[in-house]
């Protein structure tokens, strides 16, 4: 391990060690993620790099640490670099994704069978649940597919972030994260019973219900709509379902 220091963005002291990208040796800042540790190696990010918040799955990266026989996987933009970590990122891995007219399909996991039929390849390995950086079930969520739970599927796969880390470990070659995503909208489109709340003020803005609130935010100086906005009666966090407004005028 190397004894030199460096400043870090925030311009704390961290220790230098060495990482290994790709097979080149490079010394960083131990407090840096990988992804950060990347850059200041001198890469530049034109793909494979996101949200940088562990949300958009662009930076599912492979590595091996030294006397471990695992191989592990992380986001690199949330996983903190260790000494003498091995490591390359994986920004795209190849998946089939299926075509399909989606207002032609039922809610049925039949249409889900037809499509992907790999899925009864599973051998229950576990491969993808292990590697998955989000802790999704997915040989659970497979399963539940395969049995035709779509209500179980969409509730395990939902977390997903569609990072592929999962495809690049299966035996049976499959993309759960499509598969699922399917799963996902058919649930979401076809299943899920519609918000009739959500309905009942789509018709009173189209009836002209806000018709009159609308013209008068319009034609409202600037103090003064910055005054209705910093006192307006704002839904407690966690609020019970019955919970309405003083002034129910707009409801
Ligand atoms: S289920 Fe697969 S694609 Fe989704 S987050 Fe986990 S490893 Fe990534
Ligand atoms: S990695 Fe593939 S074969 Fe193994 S349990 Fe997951 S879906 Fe099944
Ligand atoms: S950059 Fe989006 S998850 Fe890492």
């Amino acid at each position: 391990m190397s004894d030199e220091t460096a400043k870090t963005t925030e311009g704390m002291d961290a220790e230098l060690i060495p990482i290994y990208v790709m097979g080149k040796r490079y010394d960083v800042p131990d407090s840096l993620t990988i992804m950060k540790a990347l850059e200041y190696a001198g890469y530049r990010y034109i793909r494979g790099c996101g949200c940088r918040g562990g949300i958009c799955g662009a930076c599912g990266t492979v590595y091996r640490k030294p006397g471990d026989y695992h191989i592990r996987v992380g986001l690199a933009c949330q996983t903190v670099v260790e000494p003498d970590m091995y490591l390359t990122q994986i920004p795209f891995f190849p998946a089939i994704r299926s075509s399909y007219n989606f207002e032609e399909i039922s809610a049925d996991a039949t249409e889900v069978h037809k499509l992907y039929p790999e899925l009864f390849r599973c051998v229950a390995c576990n491969a993808c649940t292990k590697v998955c950086p989000m802790d999704v079930q997915v040989m659970d969520y497979v399963a539940a597919i395969k049995q035709g739970d779509l209500k179980k599927a969409n509730e395990l796969s939902f977390d997903c972030i569609q990072c592929g880390l999962c495809t690049s470990r299966c035996m049976a070659e499959m993309a759960q994260y499509h598969i699922a995503q399917m799963v996902r909208r058919i649930h979401g489109s076809k299943i899920t019973p519609r918000a009739e709340h959500l309905q009942t003020m789509v018709d009173n803005i189209a009836a002209g219900t806000f018709d009159e609130g609308i013209e008068k935010l319009k034609t409202m100086d600037e103090e003064t709509m910055k005054d209705v906005y910093q006192n307006r009666q704002q839904e407690p966090h966690m609020s019970q379902e019955d919970w309405k407004p003083e002034d129910p005028s707009y409801l």
